[in-house]
């Protein structure tokens, strides 16, 4: 009997971790892929995948993506929806389409959005995944939200580094959130919120300087061996890093009933506990709440 066709949707596909899972997944028999990119991007041309125009830093392109994916399904659900793209910039003076800071807009808010207007297409039994960081966790980053901050985060003027933490715990708190929903656990939903850990050589540190880029790819072993110390300095390659998202993705590996954080610790994939404050209800609510209002939606999916 052939394997039924199953549609992965996904940002982030055309470079780094996210071109490595899309190849991972692509190469598994019966898989169609619809993929988001800007058109600067270099698209994946790869047998199976269609890409559509996506700028996650206009809301509107958001809007137009989710309907141009909703048209070409036709009525067919969504088995993967994998976000996973993101970007780190040099500093905080970037400001998106609708006037918010870069790096909250791209990396959470166009994700928030993307995802409440997808999950009703998403398949009963269909899995959803957002890529977060253990920069999220001030036990990493001594930088990264101890306290929820959308106010200052929409029009954040400080660190680059805060900004990139706080755009990350907003993607696991996302993750948190959709997988809270009553229509999540009612159509058997699996959310995820992946750490791929530190991974060299993906375009993520375009914005430093070129000689500063190949030093951290060229220190890889020097990361590994403090790794054995400071676990969150192993460096993971982004093929290994995107074979795990794609693992995560069409159901290889399930993470434990109540997980939703997984995260790649020494490069092997784990459970532990992300920051106090990714595991506060209220902040998740909050962040969901707050969200719904910057881009325009009912707080509640279902009457999103
Ligand atoms: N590398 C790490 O150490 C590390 C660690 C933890 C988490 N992560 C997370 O892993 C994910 C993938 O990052 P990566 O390291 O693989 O970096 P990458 O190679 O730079 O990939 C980022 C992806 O996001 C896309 N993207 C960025 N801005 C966009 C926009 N405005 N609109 C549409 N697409 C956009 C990029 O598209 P273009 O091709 O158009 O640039 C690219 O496909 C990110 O969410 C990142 O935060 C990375």
């Amino acid at each position: 009997m052939s394997e039924r066709h199953r549609t992965l949707v996904m940002t982030g596909a055309t470079s780094g971790i996210g071109a490595h899972a899309l190849a991972h997944l692509v190469a598994r028999p019966g898989i169609r892929a619809l993929v988001g990119a800007r058109p600067s991007s270099t698209r994946p041309s790869l047998e199976g995948v269609d890409t559509l125009p996506l700028d996650l830093s206009s809301l509107n392109d958001v809007r137009a993506f989710a309907s141009a994916v909703l048209d070409r399904l036709d009525g067919k659900p969504i088995d993967m929806l994998i976000l996973n793209a993101g970007a780190q910039f040099g500093n905080t003076s970037g400001r998106s389409a609708d006037g918010f800071e870069l790096t909250f807009a791209v990396n959470h808010l166009a994700h928030y959005l993307l995802a409440r207007l997808l999950l009703p297409a998403v398949a009963e039994g269909g899995r959803i995944l957002l890529t977060t960081s253990g920069t999220h966790d001030p036990r990493v980053i001594p930088s990264a939200p101890k306290r929820l901050d959308v106010d200052g985060w929409v029009h954040a003027t400080g660190s680059a580094t805060s900004a990139y933490s706080a755009s990350k715990l907003c993607n696991l708190l996302t993750a948190e959130g959709i997988a809270a929903l009553p229509e999540t656990t009612q159509r058997r939903i699996t959310c995820i919120a992946y750490n791929p850990g530190l991974t060299g050589g993906t375009g993520l540190s375009r914005a430093f300087p070129g000689p500063i880029r190949q030093t951290i790819r060229a220190l890889r072993p020097v990361f590994i061996l403090l790794s054995r110390v400071r676990p969150e300095l192993y460096m993971n390659t982004p093929d290994h890093a995107g074979e795990i998202l794609a693992q995560l993705a069409d159901g290889t590996v399930t993470p434990p009933a109540g997980r939703v954080y997984a995260s790649l610790v020494r490069g092997k994939l784990a459970y532990p506990a992300p920051s106090q404050l990714a595991q506060d209800p209220a902040a998740r609510d909050e962040l969901w709440r707050r969200s719904a209002e910057l881009t325009g939606l009912a707080i509640h999916a279902s009457t999103g």
